[in-house]
């Protein structure tokens, strides 16, 4: 039977505290009315110590099963898409996945820069698609702040931390996600950078400090416009569609301005696109699940529309992609006890974790090393000795 992909669940979980445009121009030659007037961002949120990318995460994706009635343990598969994992190895897929108690699920990280979730939605979807997985959590999750030179007045004005969450489930009935189209030119890679520890560093003092984002503003905003334009229709074709037939376009949040050069492009009006960067700035790969969040809380986003998601970003990436919003939200009451069940998991979630490390403590001490001698495993026949 052929499978589709629906969305059924979305959650988003931002940092508590929140940066003015004036907090940033104490910290470098800028201004409120600069800021807002070239980007559009009012404010931003900003980890603070206890907020970590995997802690976002997990809070996204709880309250995005929530909205889809699962459990933890019906979650096959978690991709989280970030630029700033909590640790190059483990994933924070991983720790998301021990965090929720999903047991039964597959985790990895996804690395495409801001274009991470609209990659992560296109792995998820075919991997239901192809019926290996029925359900997936497709995380968006970032901590730029932590990556951000703030110095630097032409990078840290215009990031935020936050994540997003879709759960995306197979079933037979046809609609959800249409079409993806995915892109990337590595040639323009050095205009959106963040490097990372395979690469040899700088001799001198740069070499000893932490990697930032490096960016070429002006090139990134050209190749931006471009690229959201021409993805979009092409998106919306692959799909059978007309943009006539699309009620909203929900693009990556990096600059009110590309937005407005997308629109004029598409010659669409601006109320077609979801923008809610004045309150959040670029969270990256969650700024896309994030304004989903805020479209359907809103009333933007009704039962049956058509919504396009479109991304760019380092690599340089871009994608895009067209969902048919079939959602059917569930009656509240419904879920109560169900509700009960989860936050009972959550909690068994942590004791098992907690467990499981006591108990592989316990084996390695009455057990000790594997390597031992009469651990080893038998040699085949023949062998030398
Ligand atoms: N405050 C005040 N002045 C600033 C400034 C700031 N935060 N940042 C740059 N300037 C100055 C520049 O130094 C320059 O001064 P000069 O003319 O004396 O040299 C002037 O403003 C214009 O700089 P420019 O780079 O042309 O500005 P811009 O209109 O292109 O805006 C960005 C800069 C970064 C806001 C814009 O290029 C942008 O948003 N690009 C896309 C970036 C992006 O979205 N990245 C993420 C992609 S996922």
């Amino acid at each position: 039977m052929t499978q589709y992909a629906h969305i059924t669940g979305w959650g988003m979980a931002v940092p508590e505290r929140v940066m003015t445009n004036d907090e940033i121009s104490r910290l470098v030659d800028t201004n409120d009315e600069w800021i807002q007037s070239r980007t559009g961002i009012k404010e931003r949120r900003v980890a603070d110590a206890k907020d970590t990318t995997s802690s976002l995460a997990a809070e996204a994706a709880r309250q995005a099963l929530e909205v889809a009635d699962l459990a933890p343990e019906d979650i096959d598969l978690i991709i989280v898409a970030t630029s700033t994992p909590d640790f190059t190895f483990p994933a924070t897929a991983s720790l998301v996945q021990d965090a929720l108690g999903a047991v039964r699920a597959g985790a990895f990280d996804l690395s495409a820069a801001c274009t991470g979730f609209i990659y992560a939605l296109g792995v998820a979807a075919d991997t239901i698609k192809s019926g290996s997985a029925k359900a997936a959590l497709v995380i968006g999750a970032e901590t730029m702040s932590r990556v951000l030179d703030w110095k630097d007045r032409g990078t840290c004005i215009l990031f935020g931390d936050g994540a997003g969450a879709f759960v995306v489930q197979g079933s037979e009935s046809p609609g959800g996600v249409l079409s993806v189209l995915l892109r990337s030119d590595g040639s323009g890679g050095d205009l959106l950078s963040l490097a990372g520890s395979g690469r040899p560093r700088a001799a001198g003092l740069a070499g000893f400090l932490d990697p930032t984002v490096q960016m070429n503003g002006r090139e990134v905003f050209r190749f931006a416009t471009r690229v959201m334009v021409a993805s979009t229709r092409e998106a919306v074709a692959a799909a059978g569609k007309t943009m006539a037939d699309i009620s909203l376009i929900i693009p990556h949040q990096a600059n009110r301005r590309i937005i407005e050069a997308a629109a004029r492009g598409l010659d669409l009006p601006e109320e077609k696109f979801m923008i809610n960067l004045d309150r959040y700035g670029n969270t990256s790969t969650a700024s896309i699940p994030i304004a989903l969040c805020e479209a359907v809380a809103d009333g933007r986003l009704r039962p049956n529309d058509y919504v396009v998601f479109v991304g760019f970003g380092g690599g340089l990436t871009w994608g895009a992609t067209t969902v048919h919003w079939d959602v059917t939200p569930l009656p509240a009451a419904a879920t109560r006890w169900h509700q009960v069940g989860r936050r009972t998991r959550y909690g068994l979630a942590r004791v098992r974790s907690f467990g499981r490390r006591v108990l592989r403590k316990v084996e390695g001490a009455v057990f000790g090393s594997p390597t031992a001698k009469e651990d080893e495993p038998p040699k085949p026949p023949g062998s030398k000795k």
